[in-house]
């Protein structure tokens, strides 16, 4: 058996987008310089983790508790994003490609860190599609460690040898790489270089499966 496993903000939906905006918001209210370039070092990072990183330009010191009302000050913005999501934010490309997949005999799952990924998925009507997910509430330690991965791969019953990954974060390509699974990179990820192979577009995963 083989297995195509995707990460799921700035691949499958461009809700990449929505944590940068939330991000910033939660930033600008801090009075913490953020941009694009930090925010790319957020990609593939847990909620926690990544408020350190955009803690790091602040020159106060916070309490775990003043960083966890952050964390949920900024999660509760994104997910007001979500709600506006539906089928519409995935394209006929992603659906066509997922189908081909599966007719080709691949399984298929999701592997993200985020903690929504069941709920976007089910916004876009994807939540079916995919024979397994493995997200945030299922891992210890998020990317660039290979759990999640491992986690797909092992709800799916398919070796990590036998798994592609794609991905559009550093953190997860090398996440996939050590999990000995062949790795894809669309996006920021194609910057470093450390992916198997590198994307234009979606549909060109059929040419290398
Ligand atoms: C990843 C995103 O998919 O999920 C990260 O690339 C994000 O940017 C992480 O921090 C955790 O997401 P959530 O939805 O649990 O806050
Ligand atoms: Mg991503």
């Amino acid at each position: 058996m083989k297995a195509v496993i995707f990460d799921l903000d700035g691949v499958l939906v461009f809700t990449d987008k929505f944590h940068f905006k939330a991000w910033k918001a939660l930033a600008d209210e801090l009075g913490i310089y953020f941009d694009e370039a930090i925010n790319n070092r957020l990609r593939g990072v847990s909620r926690m983790e990544s408020l350190e990183i955009v803690l790091e330009r602040s020159d106060k010191t916070y309490t775990e508790k003043e960083k966890l009302a952050f964390a949920a000050k900024k999660n509760e913005i994104y997910r007001g994003y979500l709600t506006a999501m539906t089928e519409n934010d995935v394209t006929e490309e992603v659906r066509c490609t997922l189908t081909k997949l599966k007719e080709k005999g691949y399984k298929i799952a999701v592997g993200s860190s985020s903690k929504n990924a069941k709920l976007i998925l089910e916004k876009v009507k994807l939540l079916d599609v995919f024979d397994k997910i493995a997200d945030g509430n299922d891992i210890q330690k998020s990317k660039p460690d290979p759990e999640v991965f491992l986690k797909a791969a092992e709800f799916l019953g398919v070796e990590p040898e036998s798994c592609y990954v794609v991905e559009d974060a550093e953190a997860g390509v090398i996440a996939g790489n050590r999990a000995n699974m062949k790795t894809i990179a669309t996006g920021d990820a194609k910057q470093s270089k450390l992916a198997n192979y590198e994307i234009q577009k979606f549909s060109d995963i059929l040419n290398i499966v």
